[in-house]
């Protein structure tokens, strides 16, 4: 009877699957070892336990079980360079290196080949074999002379039912593994995710800059507001995702203006309050203008809600306190602070000092407390200052 720990229930159910399927309990097959089998490499004849009992896996084993293992294996060796599995190819057999090096590469949909792992003496590769019927995922090519054993996977499933516990310990071996393998994609997968991100910004700066061209007194100011958006972000311990969504809204957060004429925009005399009404639409517009693009539309809130106030009064929908989100209000903040600090048609800059005296003074009226509070400490460490 095979014990196995809560842990492992995953690999029983594969067992499980097997053993109820179409495989049936009987020898080894023989045609395993003909040449139409092999893809490479040379085949080497006679017993192996002498070099089994020197891989890792098979060392503790009983003469008995490393027989079994023996009944079942094919010494082969391939030259430098040689490959020894393709991609896309039939999966019909695993492998563990006696001898040697073989690294384990995947191309992916844009050509690009990521190498998924190097491996050496006493470690296994192509072990998905035993678990899936489907193609090779990966090529694996011997990176100098190198020796393998070689198990097919009807034997392995023959083994199963000669010699449960045997093959039961060399899936656990296995599967630790195939765990890594799977955190290896996750993380190129994510890289290449941040690449993609980084591209989208790149053309959602170029695009607010040329926006800021005709403004001169805009000029430099989505920058310094993403920046400063940031500084915050990061002192309140934003997600990654969240962060990024930060930096993507605070760029675009005034991209409305776009359609507001500029005599109104660099109108030295106070507005009239139809001026106004019509300068308060940007969030509306911005959102509407940025609304069909897939990659921006994580940024919509924040292009729609950075003039809301904590309080309820602000625009376009009086949201209050925890209903405008979080980027949305670290915007606010940044926004109005770079607004009062440079110079604007119908008014001269503030001091800093003075600024983050009105962000203070505004802390639970017009902005989230707990933001106001994230940017007094940038100013008091420092990292924010003149
Ligand atoms: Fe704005």
């Amino acid at each position: 009877m095979i014990v196995l720990a809560s842990g492992d229930a995953p690999i029983y159910t594969v067992f499980a699957r097997r053993l109820s399927g179409s495989v049936q309990p009987g020898p080894p097959k023989s045609d395993f070892r003909s040449a139409s089998d092999t893809r490479g490499g040379q085949a080497t004849k006679g017993s192996k336990i002498p070099k089994l009992k020197r891989i890792p896996l098979f060392a503790e084993m009983s003469e008995y079980d490393l027989h079994q293992i023996d009944q079942i294996t094919v010494e082969r060796r391939y030259d430098k360079g040689e490959v020894i599995i393709e991609e896309n190819t039939a999966a019909e057999r695993f492998f563990i290196i006696f001898r040697g090096k073989i690294e384990i590469t995947k191309r992916f949909e844009d050509g690009e080949q990521f190498v998924l792992g190097v491996h050496s003496d006493g470690e296994c590769f192509g072990e998905m074999a035993i678990l899936d019927e489907g193609p090779r995922s990966a090529t694996a090519r011997a990176l100098e002379s190198t020796t393998v054993m070689e198990i097919s996977r009807t034997d392995f499933e023959a083994l199963l039912y000669t010699a449960p516990v045997l093959a039961f310990t060399i899936m656990k071996a296995l599967s630790s593994r195939l765990r890594e393998t799977g955190a290896l994609l996750i993380s190129y997968l994510q890289r290449k995710n941040r690449q993609l991100a980084r591209a989208y910004l790149d053309t959602v700066n170029t695009v607010v800059h040329a926006i800021e061209e005709r403004d001169s007194y805009a000029k430099g100011h989505t920058d310094r507001v993403a920046e400063v958006s940031k500084l915050i972000g990061a002192k309140m311990a934003l997600g990654e995702e969240e962060m990024f969504n930060l930096e993507i809204g605070a760029l675009l957060h005034d991209i409305g203006k776009i359609g507001i004429p500029e005599t109104i925009l660099l109108k030295p005399e106070p507005l009239k309050p139809e001026e106004r009404k019509r300068v308060q639409q940007h969030p509306l517009e911005g959102k509407r203008m940025i609304q069909d693009i897939s990659f921006l539309k994580a940024a919509i809130p924040h292009v729609l809600y950075h003039h809301e106030r904590y309080d309820g009064s602000g625009y376009p929908e009086h949201l209050a306190g925890a209903d405008i989100p979080v980027p949305s209000r670290i915007i606010a903040v940044a926004d109005v602070f770079d607004a009062v600090t440079n110079d604007r048609p119908q008014r001269k800059r503030m001091s800093f000092d003075e600024a983050v005296k009105l962000i203070k003074k505004g802390s639970g009226t017009q902005f989230d407390p707990k933001v106001v509070k994230a940017f007094l400490k940038l100013v008091e460490s420092g990292e924010l200052k003149e």
